[in-house]
């Protein structure tokens, strides 16, 4: 292929694919640490997002139809093409701007033997979601993993989508989801972010929110399915519904969570305006500080995290070991379903508490009558619906 000359390339494996990525010493050579400056994009450390992509493709196939799926921005097309081998999905479309990527892609499907049931384009994303957005057209599932934020590119994925199908979305752009730069969170996602111990599960909740928002212009609802953070990334599993009244009901769920900087109190107050004059502390009078709008509801639907699991019980690819410890944390934190979690740092440092564990804190706040969990966001995290008070108190019980 013409694009891809004078391009060195390597042959590695994931999960149960071998594929061709730019060779290793063409990476050392041209990048500081960004892949991004790679001939074409691969991402080692994503592994396990494409893990669980699969396990989420193969358990929600049990349940709904998951035939037709496309991966707008696919990079070296290593996800797309584990889609078509690994799933029981019938038909995947990889595209990527970059022609040298959709060059590579198209030589990647050709080694694993799944052109039958793939097409790779060299479109630009938008203009190949508008192709694929008429009804009958549309994708089961599309997954959107784009170069930091994935905001620009949310709308056109709303009309790929078939009305009760699924949409993945990775945002790279945590420093902005997490509040270092506001100006660029109110700019990408209509939204205020704060820098708090618990701000990745907030750059969660702001992504969720800017999505339900964008969809209900529509008439469309979003259902979060599945989210989690890690260092680098923030992702959501979405499922989508058409519908004047369900775009309202989950609008609904949006608001503001307060945060007091005294006493680590945190309230949280349903609707998109900002209430005027600024929220006091019910605990300690203290002015509070807000973020959002975000979505306050549920991160996770039970049955589907409970599908993944048993599906990652039983496939045997790729590594899987970060998919399966991410999915027994998850399991146990979506019981308790309270935002903001706390960080035991945090308390000791504010609250004037000894230090502890947070599975020690766990413990004590369990006998003393309250929901909590560990969290996957953070090791240093314990959620729960104590109040900071309660917390106060059970904390001073452990010196
Ligand atoms: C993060 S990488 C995708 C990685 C891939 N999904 C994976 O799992 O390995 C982002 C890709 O988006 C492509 N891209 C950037 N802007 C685009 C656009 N407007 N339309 C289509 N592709 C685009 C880049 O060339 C790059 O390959
Ligand atoms: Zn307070």
């Amino acid at each position: 292929m013409e694009e891809l000359r004078g391009l060195s390339l390597v042959e590695v494996r994931e999960g149960s694919v071998r594929f061709y990525v730019p060779e290793a010493e063409a990476l050392r050579r041209r990048r500081g640490p960004s892949t991004a400056r790679l001939p074409v994009f691969y991402n080692p450390a994503m592994e396990s997002n494409r893990d669980l992509a699969v396990v989420f493709l193969k358990a929600v196939g049990k349940t709904h139809r998951v035939k037709r799926v496309c991966e707008p921005m696919a990079g070296c097309g290593i996800r797309g093409v584990r889609f078509a081998v690994e799933t029981e999905v019938e038909w995947v479309a990889l595209n990527d701007l970059n022609p040298k990527a959709a060059a590579l892609t198209k030589l990647n499907v050709e080694k694993a033997g799944v052109e039958g049931k793939t097409a790779v384009f060299n479109l630009d994303a938008e203009e190949l979601l508008c192709k694929f957005s008429a009804p009958g057209r549309r994708f089961d599932f599309v997954d959107l993993d784009p170069y930091g934020s994935p905001s620009p590119y949310l709308d056109s994925c709303f009309r790929a989508v078939r009305r009760g199908g699924f949409l993945a979305v990775t945002a790279t752009d945590t420093a902005t989801l997490c509040g270092v730069n506001q100006k660029a969170c109110l700019r990408k996602y209509g939204a205020k972010p704060l820098k708090t111990e618990y701000c990745h599960e907030l750059a969660v909740r702001i992504l969720v929110g800017a999505a339900v928002r964008l969809a209900a212009r529509r008439d469309l609802a979003l259902k979060p399915l599945f989210t989690y953070s890690t260092d680098h990334y923030v992702r959501v599993y979405l499922q989508m519904f058409k519908g004047a009244r369900k775009a309202d009901e989950v609008l609904s769920m949006l608001g503001f969570l307060y945060h007091c900087p005294r006493c680590l109190s945190r309230q949280t107050i349903r609707g998109l305006k900002l209430p005027h004059p600024a929220v006091k502390c019910s605990e300690c009078g203290f002015s509070m500080e807000a973020a959002g709008p975000l979505w306050l509801g549920s991160l996770w639907h039970p049955e589907t995290v409970e599908a993944m699991e048993a599906e990652l019980s039983r496939v045997k690819i790729g590594r899987l070991k970060e998919a399966r410890s991410l999915l027994e944390k998850v399991k146990l934190e979506m019981e308790v379903d309270v935002p903001g979690y706390y960080t035991v740092d945090r308390l000791a440092e504010v609250l004037h508490s000894p230090p502890t564990s947070p599975v020690r804190l766990v413990k004590a706040l369990r006998k003393a009558g309250f929901q909590v969990s560990l969290t996957h966001f953070t090791p240093q995290g314990v959620r729960t619906d104590a109040s900071a008070k309660a917390l106060k108190e059970v904390l001073a019980g452990l010196s």
